[in-house]
This record gives structure tokens, C-alpha cells and sequence, in this order.
């Protein structure tokens, strides 16, 4: 399922924040239940990135919530073994998604897939066919401190099912030391030196930049000569929820996509990458 390597990320943000606002305006009144939400916090598995390394790993049946609960908020940033945040010019958190599924705790790493039988992604209710934008939470860098607090009675119902686990996507660079920091984030293909994608496939013909050149592993140019230690990360999360009762009023996810053609949600749109020495020289 390759359409979970990349998101189209302004359509989660747009809604999340415009239920908030709907939920606030339209029911000032509702019984505010700040007093019963629970928090937890979690660490993804380590990773360990070099400068200008990539990884963007699948982590199943990652620790979380037991049992039937209202989700009211999700936070999640990129911290260090000391659990400090790490700034983002170090390490760029391309994205990461969050989504519950029905089945067992796989450590293996499936390449082109969350979640080899994918029709046990219970997820969101979106509309993409095939599980595509499936996630509970998720963005990038910019949702560090980002609320996304459900207010009032409303919260995301999971944990309904017996065995229902969790998913962590965690796509991130490591900056430091590049010779280009903007364009690894950019992934341009140049960059990370790449002309075939994960499959081992040459890429399309005019293909320059875009999650096809910078996969799990790939680095990105450095400067000559650098050389930095390798880093331990994860993500860190809070889940802010309380326990499932006839008062909370389930609120339902939808992504849209606007690359949807009747069929399949593209995700991500692919942008000629202009070269920024040229419109820089020759605006
Ligand atoms: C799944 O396996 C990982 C790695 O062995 C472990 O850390 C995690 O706690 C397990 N999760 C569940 C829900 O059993
Ligand atoms: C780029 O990749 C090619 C083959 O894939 C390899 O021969 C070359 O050494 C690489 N260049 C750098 C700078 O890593
Ligand atoms: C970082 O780890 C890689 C192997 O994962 C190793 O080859 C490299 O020497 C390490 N770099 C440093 C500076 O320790």
C-alpha cells in the first residue's frame, strides 16, 4: 500500500481544526470534561539516524491505551534519549500517522505496506478506497504544539475490538551536516543520489523530487569532509483520553483528498522542482 508513504497533510489539519472550532461555537455549553481526561505518554522503538540518514519505519502493536476509551488529544514530536525535544533543523519529522488495526503484534518491517492484510486497518472514516489516509492522527513537523484537543462531549471512540493494536509511521531526516538542508526536505532526487525508487525500479522519466528518492535508509549529500555521531530518537506520545461512557459523543475522522480521480486517492502531488540557484539568479 504505497499511498501510506506520503499524505496529504493540510486536509487532516483543516479538519481536526475546524471540528474544533465547530465543536466550541456550536455547543459552548457542553459539559466540559477536562476533570476525567487521562494522560499517558509513550515512546515509539529507538531509531538511530546519521547526518542526512532517512528512515521511515512501520511500527506495529506499539504500546498505547488498554481498553474502550475517548480519545481527546493526540501530541507527538521527535525527542532524544533524555527526552528532550530535538530541534527541527536537526531532525525534519517528514510525517508521522497514528491508526488502529485489528490483528497481531508483527515486529517484520513490510516494505510496501503498514499491515500486510490491509483490511484490518480500522482507522478513520474517510473516504480513499484501499485504507489510503486510514489515520487516526498524524502530520509533520508543524503539529509539534499543535492542539488538537476535542472539546466538550466529544471524543474518538477505539479499543472497542479484543484485539485491536496500534501503528506508528515515523518518517524523519536528519539534517545535519547537509550540504542542502531545504532541498533534503524537499527530497530531491539529486540529493540523495537516487535514480531508482524502494522497489529497486528506475523512476519515472522527469521525476526530481518527492518521497520516491527519499525512502527508508537513503541519505542525503553531505559536506565534504563532515562527519557527525549517529543519534538515538524516537517519537514520543501523549494520549490524552478517559474511559468510554454514554455522555461522550463519538466524533467521526474524514480526509479528503483533492488528487481523488474516481478511483484512488494519490495522496501526494508530485510539483516540478524548480532549481532555486536559477530563480534566485534569474528571478
Ligand atoms: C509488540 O512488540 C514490541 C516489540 O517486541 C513490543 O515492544 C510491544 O510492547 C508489543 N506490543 C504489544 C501490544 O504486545
Ligand atoms: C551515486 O550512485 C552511484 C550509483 O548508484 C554511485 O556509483 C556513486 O558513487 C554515488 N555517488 C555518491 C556521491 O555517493
Ligand atoms: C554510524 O553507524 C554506522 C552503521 O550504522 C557506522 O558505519 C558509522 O561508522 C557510525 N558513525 C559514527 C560516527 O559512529
Amino acid at each position: 500500500m504505497e499511498i501510506m508513504k506520503g499524505f496529504y497533510l493540510a486536509f487532516l489539519f483543516l479538519g481536526v481544526s475546524s471540528l474544533h472550532v465547530f465543536a466550541a461555537h456550536v455547543f459552548p455549553g457542553a459539559r466540559h470534561s477536562d476533570e476525567v481526561v487521562k494522560s499517558v505518554t509513550f515512546r515509539s522503538p529507538a531509531f538511530t539516524l546519521g547526518p542526512g540518514e532517512v528512515q521511515n519505519t512501520y511500527y506495529q502493536g506499539v504500546p498505547f491505551v488498554e481498553g474502550h476509551v475517548a480519545l481527546k488529544a493526540f501530541d507527538a514530536e521527535v525527542v532524544d534519549e533524555s527526552g528532550n525535544s530535538v530541534p527541527l533543523n536537526e531532525v525534519y519529522l517528514h510525517h508521522w500517522v497514528a491508526l488502529n488495526y485489528i490483528g497481531t503484534n508483527s515486529t517484520d518491517y513490510v516494505p510496501h505496506g503498514p499491515i500486510s492484510s490491509s483490511g484490518s486497518i480500522i482507522g478513520n472514516d474517510g473516504v480513499c478506497p484501499n485504507h489510503a489516509l486510514s489515520q487516526i492522527y498524524g502530520l509533520g513537523s508543524e503539529t509539534r504544539k499543535t492542539s488538537t484537543y476535542l472539546p466538550g462531549p466529544y471524543g474518538i471512540e477505539v479499543g472497542k475490538y479484543e484485539n485491536e493494536l496500534w501503528l506508528l509511521n515515523v518518517h524523519a531526516i536528519d539534517t545535519r551536516g547537509t550540504i542542502d538542508p531545504f532541498g533534503c526536505l524537499e527530497c530531491r532526487c539529486d540529493l540523495y543520489n537516487v535514480t531508482v525508487g524502494e522497489d529497486g525500479k528506475p523512476l519515472r522519466d522527469g521525476y526530481q523530487g518527492g518521497l520516491f528518492c527519499c525512502y527508508d535508509g537513503v541519505r542525503c549529500q553531505l559536506k565534504d569532509g563532515y562527519v557527525g555521531e549517529n543519534r538515538t530518537y524516537y517519537l514520543e506520545y501523549t494520549v490524552h483520553y478517559q474511559e468510554w461512557d454514554d455522555s461522550i459523543l463519538p466524533l467521526k475522522i474524514y480526509i479528503f483528498d483533492s488528487t481523488f480521480e474516481g478511483s484512488t486517492c494519490k495522496v501526494f502531488v508530485h510539483v516540478l522542482v524548480l532549481n532555486r540557484m536559477d530563480s534566485v539568479l534569474r528571478p
